[in-house]
């Protein structure tokens, strides 16, 4: 399962991205609005950043509008995925976006139902929010599996997006389902590193090579001599 880091922060980005483990990034208008600067340089540099796809989410509330504002928005950077939000206008948009060659990330899908209409209208990303689910008494865990479930045996080539998670557990289970993607804050992505048994081993691992330190010196010769070597 890939993981994407859901956020406007481009120094969130910049520090996630230096792990070695994004493979792209969303956004939307709330995630937007709460930064400063201009919403085109976010996305374009988020998109550098992640060198990998890059949602962002149209707001108009009639297809006419959505295409308008998907294709400018997809003018912004290679990167770009247009993200329209799931209704009657967001899959006729989506279909004209598609059909255009543009990739459709159909965001705001909390039903099977609505995730096989997205396929259909051509989405490539169908974005499933666990946690506001959850937040209102619906097993997130029962609807992504339905929705991974139903869409397989069609052959879909939508890809199925994990998004609004707001523990490690979501991301777990997110991958455990099949979902090809998971969607994460930057303060899930910190959680999922954290278990006291890699600290305490590394604490350990460093006290015991301090009461060699002859082997100090042998690693450091080693690393310099390498370095001479390919100087
Ligand atoms: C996904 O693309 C959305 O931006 C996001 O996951 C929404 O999460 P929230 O429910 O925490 O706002």
């Amino acid at each position: 399962m890939k993981l994407f880091i859901d956020t406007g922060s481009v120094a969130e980005v910049e520090e996630i991205a230096g792990w070695g483990i994004l493979s792209g990034a969303t956004t939307n208008p709330s995630l937007l609005a709460k930064e400063d600067g201009e919403p085109g340089e976010i996305i374009c540099r988020i998109c550098d950043l992640v060198n990998g796809p890059v949602s962002a989410e149209v707001v108009s509330d009639k297809a006419e509008g959505m295409i308008a504002e998907g294709r400018a928005l997809s003018e912004l950077h290679e990167h770009v995925i247009v993200k329209t939000p799931f209704s009657t206008a967001g899959l006729a948009a989506c279909r004209a976006l598609s059909d255009d060659g543009i990739r459709v990330n159909m965001t705001l899908v909390f039903s099977a139902n609505q995730a096989l209409l997205a396929a259909e209208a051509g989405a490539t990303y169908i974005s499933c929010f666990m946690g506001r689910l959850d937040d209102i008494s619906i097993n997130s865990t029962d609807v992504v599996r339905e929705i991974v479930e139903a869409l397989r045996p069609g052959g879909t080539t939508s890809q199925v997006l994990a998004a609004s998670l707001r523990h490690p557990e979501h991301v777990v289970t997110a991958a455990r389902l099949g979902c090809e993607v998971a969607t994460a804050p930057a303060k899930v992505l910190h959680q999922m590193l954290d278990h006291p048994l890699t600290t305490a081993g590394i604490d350990r691992f460093a006290a015991d090579w301090k009461e060699r330190p002859e082997f100090g010196e042998w690693l450091k010769g080693l690393v310099e001599s390498r370095a001479a070597a390919t100087h």
